[in-house]
């Protein structure tokens, strides 16, 4: 099983902060061991800006289309030319804010694994999905989009509740062992009993050994404490 902890800087930072974190940042020995990655979704701009050493540098989303007449895309390709070593697909501010659907996020998933690009797949309800008792149900209609990968495709779903996004508060040890016990389930029925499961949403050094410790949940995708090394860095050594 392979162990991810992922930043997502979302559209903040610059060259100095990007300078600034590298020059503190290291995921010492965890990113040497086989199957442990850290790494950071930078803005399109960064990916090229730094030595990333032995982390991952990533994107945070990528075109829908193919190559050719689509103004202001920027294809898997593209980011593969760059270096990028993995991708954000269906991240909530992008399926809430931009309205990405579910067919955007399958073509997504696809342009990355054709261009040598491990996808990941963010998944969660929001606030009014989840008193409805719709989680399951918006779970489901999401994972569709797995269906152009095969038993040997290598990917990870990130399970983001939107209510824990940025708020400070993140789901409970509870709530995130349902949920990921019933990824687990539903993608092992798929063939995907393999694919790491990352949590995502208010993770922070203070509750990211408690979340660490959950079955089910091999890995972090992290907002706001992946900006700054230090925090980002304490995360990281939680697995
Ligand atoms: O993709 C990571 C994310 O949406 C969680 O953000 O700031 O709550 O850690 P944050």
């Amino acid at each position: 099983m392979n162990y991810l902890v992922l930043g997502n800087w979302k559209s903040n930072g610059d060259q100095k902060a990007l300078t600034a974190f590298l020059a503190e940042f290291s995921p010492v020995n965890r990113a040497l061991i086989d199957g442990y990655r850290t790494g950071i979704a930078v803005p399109y701009h960064l990916i090229q800006a730094g030595d990333f050493g032995s982390a991952w540098v990533g994107a945070q989303n990528v075109s829908a289309f193919p190559p050719g007449a689509y103004t202001g895309e920027i294809t898997g390709g593209m980011l593969s030319e760059l270096g990028t070593q993995f991708g954000l697909v269906g991240h909530s501010e992008r399926r809430h804010l931009m309205g990405e659907t579910v067919e955007q996020t399958r073509a997504k998933l696809e342009n990355l694994q054709q261009s040598g690009i491990y996808p990941i797949l963010c998944v969660g309800e929001t606030l009014d999905e989840r008193n409805q008792g719709r989680l399951h149900e918006v779970l489901l209609a999401q994972l569709a989009a797995l269906d152009i990968f095969t038993k040997d495709s290598s990917f990870a779903v990130a399970y983001e509740p939107v209510w824990a996004i940025g708020t400070g508060v993140a789901a409970t040890p509870a709530d995130v062992a349902d949920a990921h016990r019933f990824l687990r389930e539903t993608l092992a029925e798929r063939g995907f009993g393999h694919v790491p499961l990352m949590y995502g949403g208010s993770v922070k050094p203070a509750n990211a050994a408690e979340l660490a410790a959950i079955d089910d949940v091999h890995g972090f995708l992290v907002g706001g404490a992946s900006l700054k090394a230090g925090s980002f860095g304490e995360i990281d050594r939680a697995f």
